[in-house]
C-alpha cells in the first residue's frame, strides 16, 4: 500500500515525509517494491519536483538503505570527485589514479551509463577482466593497499541508488535536480569522505541546461554534503561539445589512458588537473594551486599516474596490460572516417545527439537489460571554432556493422554543423561554488 499512496499523493502535487521516504527507500532496495511502481514515483517526482526538505531526505533514506565504507584509520585522506554526466567524459577515469598516485585515498563508486551519457563503470568493463561489484571488504583493502576503488553501487552499499540510478536511465526521469542531487549525494555520503569535488556540466548536452538550475544543483549538493561533515566544492564545466575526441566505452578507455601517459586533449587534462587540483586542496595534501597543478603533472610525466593505473586495474581483476598495449581492449567492426560536407566554422558538436548515436550503435542501454557492445564508438576530432574544409575528416566511426556506420553518419550529419561565422562556446570551466558563494572564473554564457 505504501507506493501506492505515495504515487497518488505526489502525482497530485503533495510532499512525501521522511520518514516515508525512508520506508519506501528500503522496502524499495529489499525489492519489496516492483519497479512499475518505482517508476510511476520517479515520475510523479520528476514533473511535480521536491522542495529542500524531500531532497535531503530523498538524500538521506538512499543513503541508510545500505551500509558505509569505513574509511577510518586509513593512512592518508579520503577525497573524490563525481560528475553529473557528459558525453566524452572519462576524467573519473584519469583522476582517481592521478590522485591516489599524488598522496590521498580515493573510494570512488560510479554509475553506468545515464540517459544520453555514459558511465564510468561501463567504461572500466570494457577491459578485459575489469570487475566493479566489490564487496566492501573488498574495497577496504584495496584502499589500503593501493590506495584507488573504482566501485560500482551494489547491495551493500547505496542499493537504492543502484536500482533507481538504472531505472531513471529508462524512464526518462534522469534531468531533476532533486534526483540527481540525491542519487549523488547519497553515493558520495557513503564513501566515508574527508571531501568531494563535484563537476557540474552546463549546457546542451547537460541534465541540467540554464546557468540559474546549474548553480542552484551544485549549491544543494554542497549545503547536503556540509550537513553530513563532508566539505564539497563544486566546478561549472562545459557539455555543450563532447568533452576531449574519444566518445564511447573501450575508445574513452584509449583515451584516459593517453591522458595518464601525458598525450591526452587539452580540453580534457584542463578540466582533470583543475578538479584534481581542488581534491589536493580538500584533502589538504596542497595548499597552492599552482603547486598542486605541477603535482599533478609531475605524476603523470614520470609515468606515477599510469603505473598506479596499471595497479588499479590489476587489483580488480583486469589486465593491467592495457595501459601499454590498448590494443587489447574491444575493437569495432567496421572503421570509418567522416568527412566535412562543406567548409566554415565548426559552429556545434551537439552532445546529446552523439549520446544518442553512441546507445543506437549498441554502445549504450535503452532498456534497463540491454547488454552494451563496448567496442563501439565515435572519435571526433572537430570542436566548436575550427575552421574546415570541405572533405576534410571531422571524427572517425567504430561501429559493430554497416548498420552501425549508417547510423553514426545520420548522427554526425545532425550533431556537427558547420556555418559561415564561428558561435560562442560556453567557456571550458566557468564557475567555482563553495558554501562561500559563487566564483567567476570564466565570464560567458
Ligand atoms: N550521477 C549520478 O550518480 N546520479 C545522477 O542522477 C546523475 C549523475
Amino acid at each position: 500500500m505504501l507506493a501506492l499512496r505515495l504515487i497518488e499523493r505526489k502525482r497530485n502535487g503533495g510532499r512525501i515525509e521522511p520518514a516515508e521516504w525512508r520506508a519506501l527507500a528500503l522496502a524499495y532496495a529489499a525489492d519489496e517494491i516492483p519497479d512499475y511502481q518505482m517508476a510511476a514515483l520517479l515520475m510523479a517526482a520528476y514533473l511535480r519536483g521536491l522542495d529542500a526538505t524531500e531532497t535531503v531526505a530523498l538524500t538521506e533514506a538512499m543513503l541508510d538503505s545500505g551500509a558505509r565504507l569505513d574509511t577510518s584509520g586509513l593512512d592518508r585522506p579520503p577525497v573524490d570527485k563525481h560528475s553529473i554526466g557528459g558525453v566524452g567524459d572519462k576524467v573519473s577515469v584519469v583522476l582517481a589514479p592521478l590522485i591516489a598516485s599524488a598522496g590521498l585515498a580515493v573510494p570512488m563508486m560510479s554509475g553506468r551509463g545515464l540517459g544520453h551519457t555514459g558511465g564510468t563503470l561501463d567504461k572500466l568493463e570494457s577491459i578485459p577482466g575489469f570487475r566493479t561489484n566489490l564487496t566492501l571488504a573488498e574495497a577496504r583493502r584495496q584502499l589500503e593497499q593501493i590506495h584507488c576503488v573504482m566501485m560500482s553501487q551494489t547491495k551493500e552499499i547505496a542499493p537504492a541508488d543502484r536500482k533507481m540510478y538504472a531505472l531513471r536511465s529508462a524512464t526518462a526521469t534522469v534531468d531533476s535536480i532533486p534526483l540527481i542531487a540525491a542519487s549523488i549525494m547519497s553515493k558520495k555520503l557513503a564513501e566515508g569522505l574527508d571531501g568531494l569535488v563535484l563537476d557540474v556540466k552546463r549546457g546542451s548536452g547537460s541534465f541540467v541546461t540554464t546557468l540559474e538550475d546549474e548553480l542552484r544543483l551544485a549549491k544543494e549538493m554542497i549545503g547536503i554534503g556540509l550537513s553530513h561533515d563532508c566539505p564539497t566544492v563544486a566546478l561549472l564545466t562545459a557539455m555543450d561539445r563532447p568533452l576531449g575526441r574519444a566518445v564511447g566505452n573501450s575508445l574513452e578507455i584509449e583515451e584516459a589512458i593517453n591522458a595518464l601517459t601525458g598525450d591526452g586533449p587539452p580540453d580534457l587534462m584542463e578540466v582533470t588537473y583543475a578538479l584534481g587540483v581542488e581534491m589536493l586542496i580538500l584533502g589538504g595534501v596542497m595548499t597552492s594551486r599552482g603547486e598542486a597543478r605541477a603535482r599533478l603533472e609531475k605524476q603523470i610525466r614520470t609515468g606515477a599516474a599510469a603505473e598506479c593505473f596499471k595497479r588499479l586495474i590489476a587489483a580488480q581483476g583486469g589486465d593491467p596490460r592495457v595501459v601499454d598495449d590498448p590494443g587489447i581492449l574491444p575493437q569495432a567492426g567496421a572503421v570509418e572516417i567522416y568527412t566535412a560536407p562543406r567548409r566554415g566554422f565548426v559552429a556545434r558538436v551537439e552532445p546529446r545527439a552523439i549520446g544518442r548515436a553512441i546507445i543506437e550503435m549498441g554502445g549504450g542501454r535503452a532498456q534497463m537489460e540491454d547488454v552494451i557492445d563496448p567496442s563501439v564508438g565515435l572519435v571526433i576530432t572537430a570542436k566548436p571554432g575550427d575552421w574546415v574544409e570541405e572533405g576534410e575528416p571531422l571524427g572517425t566511426i567504430f561501429a559493430r556493422d554497416r548498420v552501425g556506420v549508417d547510423t553514426a553518419r545520420t548522427a554526425l550529419g545532425v550533431a556537427i554543423t558547420i556555418a559561415d561565422v564561428a558561435v560562442q562556446a560556453l567557456p571550458l570551466i566557468s564557475h567555482r561554488v563553495t558554501s562561500d558563494g559563487v566564483e567567476v572564473l570564466a565570464a560567458g554564457e
